[in-house]
């Protein structure tokens, strides 16, 4: 039977206050059109096509010109404004089709506001809000506008609630009008503060009682090139300052373009540290370090030119810490705090490798080092948690005494749920990790057919038990990306989805939660027994090729003696498919002709295990030799034994096991061109055999992705006394398990147990079902030094025990 043994007088590493967090960034609407409550689209014309998000309204009667200028401009920042000419012969002007729509709630307190001026005559401005049907739901009317600048404000209250609404501004009477900085908010934002957040939004980040928050991103940090990254200190001080850029996911995915995508910063680096104190979570702001976003340009910052870089994140510290008398502390007093925000944490680059990166990390830690000893600085492992990259960096981080390395992880369910032991071996007396970005891909990274299921919630819930256990060395963790706007959206999963009224937390917010609510003190040692499922090393076999052409014949798979497939191509290719590469019978031989392609055609059973594959090869053309495939699970889980490989030098069995590569085993040797080869592979369990003209010349173990039956972590909390044992039951069986809590004097019969579950692991939370997976909480009144629990299918459970 499967147990899980707790040792409660023997607490290890206590847990950082801070340990679970958020990662946000303005993608998906997070920031405008999300988080930041401004209506208005668009709001100061200076999107480059300055009408972006406004339409002319003209009945038939009326007549007028809509124009954009940028004379006498209200604040050099945001130097356009719209003009509106009326001849005054019916009302004329424009309206705004904010985010997707503007979403206004019946009865509730709306807050217009614009600068400005009159150019000729003296006509009447209407601003009204109009339903998706058409229908008036308020309006105001303002006038007596004066030839300078001055800032009028209306107060709308909607009489219906609407998720589409339009703001339009209409002009009544013979006459012209500047507008600029048009802007709507609603009255009810978080802590009612005028140009602020989205109440239900931040609510919704408040109830996950964040450890840290770190911003402002994100590739939005690096921008695709250096002129257009993240700068915090376009970010401060009155909005009419702040100087619009474009956001880099307005374009970055040609499958998802959003072009109306901008960032108009009126969520800024004050807004961020105010919301950390809000929310109660250490802030964590990243500064770009001299390097563009390297899926992008990569462009660099030259050495020689850092420094305004490297003062940039000083001049930081000064506004979020320094005295107010201080000239940052100044600005940050200005804006109405002149508290410092207590920062601690600053991301040195975002998601940077390379030894570019290194070059800058180095000279940025000194100064910061010498200046700011009290700062613990996070540098970045690159885009993914285990590649060249990865490797490459964390011995330099080693080397460097860094402080904490913050990591990245977009991977399938099955990484998740075969790495949950990933941080049992790391250096304890290393850097500390940071899990900065991570969420499972239900499909694969960047697909737009990722869903936020209960699969994905549970692999995360079952890794995370891992980082839990693990807490003396992972010292942070947040999920990536935070928000997504269900019509604006670019990226998926995301923890929390949101339309312009309503918001919801996915399954994987829920997994976050629990974690977050019931983090505890101290970590407590957990054994599990009979908790490993058995992993079949097998799949299906195919042909390829690297950069070279080849052809093969006479392919046959046996097992036990029975043939499994005989392919001579004689009567074309059935049972085979063409994942890539230009393939073609040619003289009885399978062809793949494109001496430039990485080529690939698969045949045979996802259940096939422990049989012997001979073929006949030869390479045509091209720089490698040829690969054989094994145990194909999938593009993410096979192996390779790749023959005449790195350029054509070297033998080598590789593994894609749960989206990881593995070099498992290298040999010197290469293939020559034209002539036919004998291979045979031969697959017993999870050990390889590789022949090449009868000759053995490699071999190895390749276990097959260890997943388990349930996932465990335990801590303490000090202050409720209670053991909290935190179990993952990711299969579609209940598991009844044996727990022993070990060196108890006392434990209270009645345990609160808070249970994520669902029927299917498809499962997912929707706006219509908002609440479809979220935590259930009972009550369970038999637990003893040893008891025995029912862990549900498909769940993550919560237990706190009340115990001395
Ligand atoms: O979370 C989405 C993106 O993934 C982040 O901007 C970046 O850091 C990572 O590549």
């Amino acid at each position: 039977m499967t147990t899980i043994k707790v040792q409660v007088d023997k607490p290890g590493a206590k847990i950082n206050p801070a340990m679970w967090g958020i990662f946000f960034e303005d993608i998906n609407f997070g920031a405008d059109g999300g988080l930041y409550a401004e209506l208005v689209k668009n709001r100061a014309f200076e999107f480059p096509e300055p009408l972006m998000g406004w339409t002319k309204i003209s009945p038939s009667l009326a007549r007028g010109g809509i124009s954009i200028r940028d004379d006498g401009p209200f604040a050099p920042a945001n130097p356009h404004c719209v003009r509106i000419q009326s001849e005054g012969t019916a009302p004329f002007g424009i309206s705004n089709e904010g985010f997707r729509g503007l979403g206004v709630r019946k009865g509730e307190t709306y807050h217009f506001s614009a600068q400005i001026r009159g150019v000729t005559g003296s006509p009447v401005l209407f601003v009204q809000l109009y339903g998706a049907d058409g229908s008036l739901l308020d309006s105001a009317s303002l006038g007596e506008f004066p030839s300078n600048w001055k800032k009028y404000t209306a107060t709308l209250r909607p009489n219906d609630t609407d998720a589409k609404a339009r703001l339009a501004l209409l002009v009544e009477g013979k006459g012209a009008v500047d507008l600029a900085l048009v802007s709507l908010f609603p009255e009810k934002t978080w802590q009612n503060r005028s140009g602020g957040l989205r109440a239900d939004m931040v609510q919704m980040l408040a109830d996950l009682k964040p450890g840290f928050l770190r911003f402002p991103g994100g590739c939005i940090v690096e921008g695709s090139v250096l002129e257009r990254r993240y700068q915090w200190k376009n970010t401060i001080g009155p909005i009419e300052d702040r100087k619009l850029l474009v956001n880099r996911w307005n374009y970055e995915f040609l499958h998802r373009p959003t072009p109306d995508y901008f960032q108009s910063f009126g969520l800024g680096f004050f807004e961020f540290f105010q919301l950390c104190e809000d929310i109660g979570a250490e802030p964590l702001p990243i500064l770009n370090c001299g390097m563009a976003c390297q899926f992008n340009s990569g462009e660099l910052c030259p050495l020689d030119q850092l420094d305004s870089f490297i003062q940039d994140a000083l001049d930081l510290i000064e506004f979020a810490n320094g005295p107010a008398a201080s000239p940052w502390g100044a600005r940050r007093a200005a804006m109405g705090h002149p508290e410092p925000f207590n920062l601690k944490m600053l991301g040195v680059g975002n998601e940077q490798w390379g030894p570019q990166y290194i070059e800058r990390l180095v000279r940025f830690s000194k100064v910061l080092k010498e200046k700011h000893p009290e700062i613990a600085l996070v540098s970045s492992a690159g885009p993914l948690p285990a590649d060249d990259r990865f490797n490459f960096l964390w011995p330099k981080f080693r080397e460097l005494k860094a402080d904490i390395v913050d990591e990245h992880c977009y991977a399938t369910p099955l990484w998740f749920l075969a790495n949950s032991h990933r941080y049992d071996n790391y250096d304890r007396n290393g850097p500390k990790v940071f899990f900065g970005e991570y969420a499972a891909q239900s499909v694969a990274m960047v697909s737009t057919k990722n869903r936020n299921n209960l699969e994905c919630a549970l692999s995360e819930a079952a890794y995370l038990t891992g980082l839990e256990r693990n807490a003396d060395v992972v010292r942070m963790a947040s999920y990536a990306p935070l928000f997504a706007h269900v019509e604006g959206w670019q990226w998926t999963p995301n923890l929390i989805w949101t339309d312009n009224l309503r918001v919801y937390g996915t399954p994987n917010y829920y997994v976050q939660q629990l974690f977050s609510l019931n983090r505890g003190d101290v970590v407590l040692p957990v054994t599990l027994a009979e908790v490993e499922l058995p992993a079949v090393p097998g799949g299906r076999i195919g042909l390829g090729t690297n950069q070279t052409a080849a052809e093969f014949k006479d392919v046959r798979v046996t097992r036990d003696g029975r043939t499994l497939l005989s392919s001579d191509f004689s009567n074309g290719t059935p049972g085979w498919s063409v994942e890539s590469g230009n393939w073609s019978v040619k003289d009885g031989a399978y062809q793949q002709a494109d001496s430039n392609a990485t080529g690939i055609a698969l045949a045979g059973d996802a259940s096939w295990s422990d049989y012997t594959l001979s073929l006949k090869a030869r390479k045509l053309g091209g720089s490698e030799g040829f690969t054989i495939v094994v145990r194909y699970d999938g593009p993410e889980n096979h192996v390779v034994w790749n023959i005449g490989g790195y350029q054509n030098k070297f033998h080598g069995i590789q593994a894609r096991l749960a989206q990881q590569d593995h070099l498992v085993a290298q040999v010197p040797g290469s293939i020559e061109t034209g002539r036919w080869y004998d291979v045979k592979v031969e697959l017993k369990g999870s050990r390889l055999n590789c022949y090449l003209d009868g000759k053995l010349v490699q071999n190895a173990d390749v276990p097959p992705p260890q997943t388990q039956r349930l996932y465990a972590s335990a801590t303490r909390d000090n202050g409720a006394g209670e053991v909290i044992v935190k179990v993952v039951n990711p299969g579609n069986d209940a598991t009844e398990t044996k727990i022993s809590l070990s060196g108890v004097s006392h434990i209270e019969p009645e345990a609160l147990a808070i249970v994520l579950a669902g029927d299917n692991l498809h499962d997912v939370n929707s706006m219509e079902q908002p609440k479809k997976i979220s935590p259930d909480e009972s009550k369970f009144d038999k637990v003893a030094s040893n008891f025995t629990y029912s862990f549900q299918p498909r769940s993550m459970t919560v237990l706190r025990i009340k115990a001395r």
